[in-house]
This record gives structure tokens, C-alpha cells and sequence, in this order.
């Protein structure tokens, strides 16, 4: 019998306990305002208070959980499900019928369509497009002008994800309108999640006006994709191919509003999460120099003075453990949320049916427990003589269990080929105007970068 399967009232006899309440909470909010007000703070010491504790969003109870452990519990268990403010907050954007929040049969065989795409041996025909792109960043880099990291960063991003898995030089025009898009919906929406006031959204006021534009124009510019596929008449081999001729569990056709979520669902979590990545993996870049200068040393030794390409990534490994530090210190998901589907216990507490539950990837990441110098940027933490002294579940960017996310290898590929390119090209120095502080919303990222991109 697993740990995931044992229910309450049927293991040793012992009565389950309630998980303690958080300390903080103010009334109306509850601990809302912390989560709005320095949210990594105070998820970051959630776990003095214990493995489980209950926090007040508003009118809600939330579990939260504090220890890799059980966060790992909680992704693999089939107990909790993808639900909760985070994925309430994310509804109008991703809808119900998308990979990314559909559930049981439905989310499998969705699962079954997409996975193709992005399996281990299908990576290398990305290559090229990864490379050509990260190539085209620098080169116009060259110029010496400040960067506006924030759009540089989503830009290549969503050109990355568009050109590999739905090609067509369609999605060129379209790549900033989805960037602005995107970041409009995305910090709007966590604010939707951790004060969940519903009806003060509706108000006319310019940041819902602002908001609603964003989401209406995103979904005009995803039916615009479909459209502009489906007339061109071609079939590429692609994700976008399989999304449009996926069938359902009878065999019939799968509906516009599937087809629908489905782009969204792929395009939007794909964009965001790597966009996000990049302004991080520059600000690394940008604040330990000494960095940028081995990985510029590794190229050289490893591939020499052409240019780097996808064949090399394996070989590339001190940039690969940069890029997977930069993900340990500032992972993208931050903050993951599930819902229990049945009365069930966790770490010896009750948790009810119904109960939503949240944990995050940067506090487990960051915590003292799990990690010696847990506030250092490290690389060599993840040579293979030291990564086996990391707690199991305590490092997982792209989370485990049937939700994991399907890109882990596409974007360990993607990011180590970039990050290659840039520090061989260039070292960054902050501009006026630049600040790294964290951005939080639904993703993390630094608030504003503007970096010099100095000749090597
Ligand atoms: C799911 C992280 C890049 C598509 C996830 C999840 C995480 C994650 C943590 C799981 C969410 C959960 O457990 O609730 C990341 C990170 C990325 C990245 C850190 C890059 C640095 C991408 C890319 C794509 C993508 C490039 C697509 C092009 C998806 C999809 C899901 C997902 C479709 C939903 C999977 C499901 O629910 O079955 N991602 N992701 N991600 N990701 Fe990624």
C-alpha cells in the first residue's frame, strides 16, 4: 500500500489532525495580502509553521504545502486533480478543454496527441529553428544599444515555440502581439488568484479594461492561427497537424472549442515559462560575469570557433548546469495549485474532499533543509559527484507525476543552446532603468531588465 492510498479512518487507528493556520492572516483578506504583498517571503517560512498549513484567501481555507516530500506526494498522487484558484484564475485564458486543464480520460488522451511532439528523438529536427533563432538574438544584439530584455527574451520565445511546433511564418507578426498579450494576462491573473474578490473585476477600471483587451485579442489571434493553417492547405509534420486532426474517444473529429484550447494551452504555458527563464538566465549572466566567461571557455573547448549547434548541447555540460541553477533560484512556475478529489490524508493530516491545496517550487527550491548555501548561485551543485545530496522532489522545475510538464527536454535544450550563444557572444552590464527585482505573477521573472550586450 502506498503512502497516497491510505484514507483517513482506514490506516493505524489514529485520529487525523486539522494542519495548523498560518500566522498573519488580517480579516477579509486573510493571508491574501501577504500573498499579494511579498508572496515569496512568506511562502518561503511557511514551513516553520509546519509540513501542512492552512491559509485564508478571502472566504477560503487553502492547504499549503511546505516539504518536498510531500509535494511530491501531492503531484503523483490521483487524489488531487488540477483545480484550485490557481487554475480558476487561469480559466478565461486557457479555458476547459486544453492539455493543461483538462482532467481524467480527456487530459490522457490529450496528453496521447501532443507527447509526440515533444519526445526525446523528435528534439534534434528543432535544432536548426533553436539555433537559427538564437543566432538572429545576438546578431542583432550587436548594435550595442540597451536592451529591453523583456521583450528580447519573449520574443525569441514564442518564435522558438511557434516556428517548432506550429510552422509557419504566420506566427512572425503575431510573436509581439502575443508577448504583450500574455504579460497583461499574467499578472492580472494572480492577482485574481490570491484576492479573489470576483465581481471588483468586472468594474471598468483601465487595468480590467486592460485585461479583458488582452485576453479578448489573444483568443482572436489563436483562431486566427487555426484559420490561416487551415487555408494554406498544408499538413506539416508538426504539433499543430496533430492537434488539428486529433479524434476523440470515438473517433470522430475533436470540436473547434478543443482544437481552440488546445493551441492555447500549448502556445501560452510554452511562451511564458521560457520567456521568463531567459530574462532570468540574463540577469544571472549579467551579475556573476565569472559565468558568462566559462560558459564562453566550455564553447570554445567543445566546439570550438563555429558555431554552436544542437549537437553540441549535450556536450555543453557546465552551461546546462547554469541553466538548470537558474531554474533551481528562479524557477518560472513558482506556484502550483491542485484540488482533493476524495477525503484524504497527507503527512498525517486531513485533508478534506474539495479542498484546495498550493506549494511552491521556489520555496522548496530555496529552502536551508534541502540545500547547503541554499541562497548561492551554484552550478557545480548539479555535477553528478554532488546532485545525488538533493532531496528527492526537491528540485522540480517542470513538476512529476502525469502533469509534469511535457517540454522538460524541448526546453532544457532550447535554453542550454541559447544560453551557449549568448555568453560566447556578449557580457551584460545593467542599463538606467534596469530592475531585477522578482516580478511575480503567475510566472516569475525579473520586473524590468536593461542590459548592455558588450562585445567579447
Ligand atoms: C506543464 C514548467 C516550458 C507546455 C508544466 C508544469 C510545470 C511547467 C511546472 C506543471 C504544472 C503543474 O504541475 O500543475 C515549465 C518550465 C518551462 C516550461 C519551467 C521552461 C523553462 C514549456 C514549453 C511548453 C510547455 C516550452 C510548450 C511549448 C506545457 C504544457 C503543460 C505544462 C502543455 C501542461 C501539461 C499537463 O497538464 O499535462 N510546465 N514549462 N512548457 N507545460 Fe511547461
Amino acid at each position: 500500500m502506498t503512502v497516497e492510498s491510505v484514507r483517513p479512518g482506514t490506516s493505524e487507528g489514529t485520529p487525523l489532525r486539522e494542519p495548523p493556520v498560518a500566522g498573519g492572516g488580517v480579516p477579509l483578506l486573510g493571508h491574501g495580502w501577504k500573498l499579494v504583498r511579498d508572496p515569496l517571503a512568506f511562502l518561503g517560512q511557511l514551513r516553520d509553521h509546519g509540513d501542512v498549513v492552512r491559509l485564508k484567501l478571502g472566504p477560503k481555507t487553502v492547504y499549503a504545502v511546505t516539504t518536498p516530500a510531500l509535494t511530491g506526494t501531492v503531484a503523483l498522487s490521483p487524489d488531487y486533480i488540477i483545480a484550485g484558484p490557481l487554475w480558476e484564475s487561469l480559466e478565461s485564458l486557457l479555458g476547459k478543454e486544453g492539455v493543461a486543464t483538462a482532467n481524467g480520460p480527456l487530459h490522457r488522451r490529450q496528453r496521447r496527441t501532443i507527447q509526440p511532439a515533444f519526445k526525446l528523438d523528435a528534439i534534434p529536427a528543432y535544432g536548426p529553428i533553436m539555433a537559427e533563432e538564437s543566432y538572429a538574438l545576438v546578431e542583432r544584439w550587436h548594435s550595442g544599444k540597451v536592451l529591453d530584455v523583456t521583450a528580447e527574451s519573449f520574443r525569441v520565445a514564442v518564435r522558438i515555440a511557434a516556428r517548432c511546433l506550429m510552422r509557419g511564418g504566420y506566427m512572425d507578426a503575431r510573436a509581439d502581439r502575443i508577448c504583450t498579450d500574455l504579460a497583461t494576462l499574467f499578472s492580472g491573473m494572480y492577482q485574481r488568484m490570491v484576492v479573489p474578490l470576483g465581481p471588483l473585476y468586472k468594474v471598468p477600471l483601465p487595468a480590467n479594461r486592460e485585461f479583458n483587451r488582452a485576453l479578448a485579442d489573444l483568443h482572436v489571434l489563436v483562431d486566427e492561427i487555426v484559420a490561416d493553417r487551415r487555408a494554406s492547405g498544408q499538413k506539416p509534420d508538426d504539433l499543430l497537424t496533430a492537434l488539428l486532426e486529433a479524434k476523440d474517444e470515438n473517433g470522430d473529429p475533436i470540436g473547434e472549442q478543443e482544437i481552440h484550447d488546445q493551441v492555447i494551452a500549448i502556445l501560452t504555458p510554452g511562451s511564458e515559462t521560457v520567456g521568463a527563464t531567459v530574462m532570468s538566465l540574463l540577469l544571472v549572466l549579467t551579475e556573476h560575469p565569472e559565468l558568462g566567461d566559462k560558459i564562453h571557455d566550455e564553447v570554445k573547448t567543445v566546439v570550438g570557433d563555429r558555431p554552436v549547434a544542437f549537437e553540441d548541447v549535450r556536450k555543453l555540460t557546465y552551461t546546462a548546469n547554469v541553466v538548470t541553477e537558474t531554474l533551481r533560484l528562479y524557477p518560472a512556475v513558482w506556484i502550483l495549485t491542485r484540488r482533493a478529489v476524495t477525503d484524504t490524508e497527507l503527512g498525517g493530516y486531513r485533508i478534506p474532499e474539495g479542498a484546495d491545496l498550493i506549494y511552491s517550487p521556489y520555496a522548496v527550491q530555496r529552502d536551508g533543509r534541502s540545500y547547503e548555501r541554499h541562497e548561492e548561485f551554484d552550478p557545480d551543485r548539479w555535477l553528478p559527484e554532488r546532485s545525488g545530496d538533493v532531496p528527492k522532489y526537491a528540485m522540480s522545475p517542470f513538476s512529476v507525476g502525469n502533469r509534469k510538464c511535457p517540454s522538460d527536454h524541448f526546453s532544457m535544450a532550447e535554453l542550454t543552446l541559447l544560453t551557449a550563444v549568448i555568453a560566447s557572444a556578449h557580457r551584460f552590464e545593467h542599463a538606467g532603468g534596469s530592475d531585477p527585482r522578482p516580478r511575480i505573477g503567475i510566472t516569475l521573472r525579473p520586473r524590468r531588465l536593461m542590459l548592455r550586450a558588450l562585445p567579447r
